[in-house]
């Protein structure tokens, strides 16, 4: 019997789906870089790649695991198709990790099963015990995901999952691959899962869904209202097409209204326990890293870590908040880790100085790079007072980048 969760796990794939995003790629170094910041962030799994797409991937994934997968620190998972091949190269990769999670999938969806894959539902319930049980061969946690799972024949799913469990996964993800779901209809689906699949106390409930009409983070609220405890996202929602669920917006979604999430996770509505071990204060942070090192500006309206989430631009506005804060803001800008107005350096600063924020911000310059960028920082400073992060970005990216 799998011990359920206290709290909803947070399974990062910044790495993974994050990086399938149009020229998103990193390289092991910057994965290496932003898989210490999700660990600071608290994040409980990061999937660091998919071993078998290729050999940097299959580096990448080795190099996690053994710099960042200590015991006390994240699982690390690598993703797999159902294929021998793939489940071997992910193992292999995994090795060095203290806990490490093989995450194999295969599509349930008629429209996968007949233009994709050319196999038949009855292939689908043959491969997957094999390939589940395959994996187990070498790890304890895996997880299968019944890709395109929300336009799959729920009917259908039920009977993969339920073999998937039977032969040893301990998550099953349920995700909505092309991002068609409604919020209802996805809350069903995980209801249905829930009450139709005999085995499913055995595992946890997983989530995995693209934004594809801008609901995907609404509809991992309803799974959590129907059972789901695992939510499988990215920094500033970055991935496939028009990106995965953010994982900022879940989060702050629990935190900020955790009274109206503590009574479906069995607490009392007042209860102040958190729902995620996210630290929060690492999440603005953690945005800008991959956001530079990713090449992907976030939006400057996006909720949470864009530019104008904690700005008052109305004169109406202003004034209710200089009176109380509660008039029209409903978290605090410290709790992601912002400082108050985002004023960090001036002309006075010094080097020190520069290159730590530079750290923070994601630039590990060389000595050359940051006295190019030290020069031209200087040479800013003296003519505009106010020295933002924005600022300091444009400086390395105009001074170094482009240069
Ligand atoms: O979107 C998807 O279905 C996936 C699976 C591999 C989980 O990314
Ligand atoms: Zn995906």
């Amino acid at each position: 019997m799998n011990q359920k969760p206290e709290k909803i796990i947070i399974f990062d794939t910044t790495l993974r789906d994050g990086e399938q995003s149009p020229g998103a790629t990193l390289n092991v170094d910057e994965k290496l870089a932003i898989a210490r910041s999700l660990a600071r962030l608290g994040v409980d799994v990061i999937e660091a790649g998919f071993p078998y797409a290729s050999s940097g991937d299959f580096i990448a994934v080795q190099k996690i695991a053994e710099a960042i997968g200590s015991e006390t620190g994240p699982t690390i998972c690598g993703l797999a198709r159902a294929t021998r091949q793939d489940i071997t190269k992910a193992a292999e990769a995994l090795k060095p990790a203290a806990k490490s999670r093989i995450h194999t999938f295969l599509a349930t969806s008629d429209i996968h099963l007949e233009y994709k894959l050319k196999k038949t539902r009855q292939d689908i319930l043959s491969i997957v015990p094999d390939m589940v049980a395959y994996a187990k061969t070498f790890v304890d946690d895996v997880e299968f995901s019944p890709e395109d799972a929300g336009r799959s024949d729920p009917e259908f799913l039920y009977q993969v999952l339920e073999r998937a469990i039977a032969s040893g996964a301990t998550t099953v993800n349920i995700p909505d691959t092309v991002g068609y779901t409604t919020p209802a209809e996805f809350g069903a689906l995980i209801r249905g899962i829930k009450e139709n699949v005999p085995n499913i106390d055995q595992a946890i409930i997983s989530v995995h869904g693209h934004n594809d009409l801008g609901l995907a983070v609404a509809n991992f609220l309803e799974a959590v209202k129907n059972g789901a405890r695992q939510l499988e996202c990215t920094i500033n929602g970055i991935g496939e097409r028009a990106g995965n669920a953010a994982l900022e917006e879940l989060v702050m979604a629990l935190h900020v209204r955790r009274s109206y999430f503590n009574p479906f996770l069995g607490r009392p509505a007042e209860s102040t326990e958190p729902l995620t071990g996210i630290n929060t204060k690492e999440i603005y942070k953690t945005s800008r890293l991959v956001s530079n090192l990713t090449g992907m500006m976030v939006q400057p309206n996006k909720a949470i870590v864009g530019v104008n989430a904690f700005a008052h631009q109305s004169g109406i506005h202003q004034d209710g908040v200089l009176k109380h804060k509660l008039t029209y803001e409903i978290m605090d800008a410290e709790s992601i880790g912002l400082t108050n107005n985002q004023i960090v350096l001036g002309k006075l600063s010094g080097r020190n100085a520069f290159q730590s924020r530079l750290k923070e911000l994601g630039f590990d310059l060389n000595e050359t790079d940051l006295n190019k960028a030290f020069v031209r920082f200087k040479d800013v400073a003296d003519k505009k007072k106010e020295i933002t992060d924005w600022d300091l970005e444009a400086i390395v990216n105009d001074e170094i980048q482009n240069a």
